[in-house]
């Protein structure tokens, strides 16, 4: 049956709900009835966009978290409980890029830096989020990861970034068999190219590489990977599980190439 509402009441953690994916995935959840942890490292953002949700007359609260250390994701997770009385899913979505260079110019420290977070903190909200799940007996669980097309398909100057990627959708993936049998849904994003942060103030070359690397002919909004985000939380997803779904225009679909149209004026 198709119902939405069946989200309704639902508890969720959203991590890196300050801006960006997260903090659209965050109002998207509120929007609909659900209850959301929003988890970021700035007060003054996560806060900003709790406001906004109350504003509108949704239920959600934020907790001070470094998303690179599983010892603040267990305390997340613990007063998201605490508060709430339940756990339905936990949205691993705090990330951070990192990339443009080739191999050898990467740092050593850059391997633990944006492993922290990106691989690390993802394992901690499966780890924790599953066992908080399980414990307060939700009828609808869900674990989502926010991984990328470079967990899909390995970017150039993007050796690190691809790396935790991938191990993110494989993560995801083993995850789901853990817990298909427990009613845990396990499943990744995979966004493209999608207008947040990470393309502010990228020079306007830059840009345009990536509007014409997209064979949709434009960059994703944030709202477009919440919609998914929404869906997976809701019981109509029951079925889906150890997807790692692109959320990308066809960007990782395959490579462009030449095409003709016989009947070109069918566009016009
Ligand atoms: N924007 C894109 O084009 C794109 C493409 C593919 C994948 N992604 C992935 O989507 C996710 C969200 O990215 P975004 O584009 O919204 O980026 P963003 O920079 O706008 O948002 C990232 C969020 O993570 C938070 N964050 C960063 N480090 C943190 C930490 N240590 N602890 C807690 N929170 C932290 C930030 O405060 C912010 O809220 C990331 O995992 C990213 O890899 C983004």
């Amino acid at each position: 049956m198709i119902d939405f509402n069946s989200v309704e009441g639902k508890v969720a953690v959203v991590t890196g709900a300050s801006r960006g994916i997260g903090e659209a995935i965050a109002k998207c959840y509120a929007e609909n009835g659900m209850k959301v942890v929003c988890a970021a490292r700035s007060e003054e953002k996560g806060n900003a966009v709790v406001k906004d949700i109350k504003d509108k007359g949704g239920d959600a609260i934020f907790i001070q978290t470094d998303c690179s250390s599983p010892e603040q994701i267990e305390k997340l997770i613990n007063q998201a409980v605490r508060h709430y009385g339940r756990l339905d899913g936990v949205v691993s979505n705090a990330g951070i890029g990192m990339g443009g260079t080739p191999v050898h110019e990467y740092e050593t420290e850059d391997y633990e830096n944006i492993f922290d977070l990106n691989s690390k903190g993802v394992f901690a909200g499966m780890k924790y989020g599953a066992e908080a799940i399980l414990k307060t007996k939700s009828k609808g669980g869900f674990l989502i990861n926010v991984a990328s097309i470079a967990g899909l398909l390995p970017q150039r100057g993007q050796a690190l970034y691809t790396a935790t990627k991938f191990g993110v959708v494989g993560m995801t993936r083993a995850a789901a068999l853990d817990y298909a049998e427990h009613g845990i849904t396990v499943n990744a994003i995979c966004p493209g190219y999608t207008m947040t942060s990470m393309f502010e103030g990228i020079p306007e070359q830059a840009m345009q590489f990536f509007v014409k690397d997209c064979p949709c002919g434009r960059l994703g909004n944030p709202e477009e990977c919440a919609w998914l985000a929404l869906f997976l939380a809701s019981d109509m997803a029951r079925y889906i599980t150890g997807a790692a779904i692109p959320v990308d225009g066809a960007v990782s679909a395959g490579h462009m190439n030449v095409i003709t149209w016989k009947h070109p004026e069918i566009l016009e």
